[in-house]
């Protein structure tokens, strides 16, 4: 293993929420930590900031992770800033700007919904891929890591949401295609599967949740928190699972335990 110093990150979607609670517990274990947003800059300088403070190491870019070359350009400074790419967590996502029952659903909620939930971090995913690959080969980095921020959604119906359900679904799949095609290259690949998490995603229903976490919904009664998340990303990065890959690590108190 590198020096923790030297380990570069790159957190999409880190700005708030789960992404956040990933680049501030990555900043405080030493990791160089790409805070990606979208539009919410001051968001985004004050994880930075926060991971400064604690003497850490951090930079904010900016790139819709929808847009190709968005992406390419926030790749591009990465290595240009730091010269390599050790971790790559695909966190940023979206829920559908309205919940509208699956009857209902346009084609420009489920094109925008799955371009940042599924084609995003499918062709960043590639694009980071390819990059690790050539660092391993010039013995720049060792044993890099990817991890796809994925959801219980991914196989529990929510018919208001369905495009997101769908998103979540392919994620599962993008987890496995890529822990399969980069096992040779030593790239292990993860998915960290979230249940109920307090964030801004969840805000606007948190009554609706409240109540489905006391009568039980969740064995562990009580709402998941962004460092909850951040935890398990962290143990996958500091290589506690080196005999894993495209694994799932369910996150969710115990959702998906199914009980009778
Ligand atoms: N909260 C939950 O209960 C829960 C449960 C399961 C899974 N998840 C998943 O966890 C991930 C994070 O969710 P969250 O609850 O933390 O969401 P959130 O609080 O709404 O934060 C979303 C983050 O993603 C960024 N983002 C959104 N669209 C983007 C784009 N096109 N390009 C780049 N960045 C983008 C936002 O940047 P700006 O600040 O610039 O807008 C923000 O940093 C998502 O993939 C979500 O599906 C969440």
């Amino acid at each position: 293993m590198m020096p923790a110093a030297e380990r570069v990150a790159l957190v999409t979607g880190a700005s708030r929420g789960i992404g956040r609670g990933i680049a501030l517990a990555l900043g405080g274990h030493g990791w160089v930590v790409g805070v990606n947003y979208r539009g919410n800059a001051a968001a985004a300088q004050d994880t930075v900031a926060a991971i400064q403070a604690a003497g850490g190491a951090a930079i904010a870019l900016q790139a819709d992770i929808a847009a190709s070359a968005d992406r390419q350009q926030m790749l591009d400074q990465v290595m240009m800033e730091y010269g390599r790419i050790d971790l790559l967590v695909n966190n940023a996502g979206m829920g559908p700007r309205q919940r509208v029952d699956l009857l209902e659903m346009s084609e420009a909620s489920y094109d925008e919904v799955m371009a940042v939930n599924l084609k995003g971090p499918l062709f960043l995913t590639q694009a980071v891929a390819r990059l690790m690959i050539d660092l391993l080969g010039a013995g720049a980095i060792r044993g890099p890591k990817i991890v796809n921020i994925g959801s219980i959604s991914a196989y529990t119906s929510s018919p208001n949401r369905g495009e997101y359900c769908l998103s979540k679904a392919g994620m599962g799949m993008l987890t496995r295609l890529f822990a399969d095609r980069l096992a040779e290259h030593g790239i292990n690949v993860y998915e960290v599967r979230p249940g109920i998490v307090a964030t801004d995603m969840t805000s606007a229903v948190t009554g609706k949740y409240d109540q489905l976490i006391s009568d039980g919904v969740t064995p562990i009664r009580r709402w998941g928190q962004p460092d909850d998340v951040a935890r398990a990303v962290l143990a996958i990065a500091e290589d506690y699972l080196p005999f894993s890959t495209g694994e799932i690590i369910n996150v969710d108190g115990g959702f998906h335990l199914h009980r009778l």
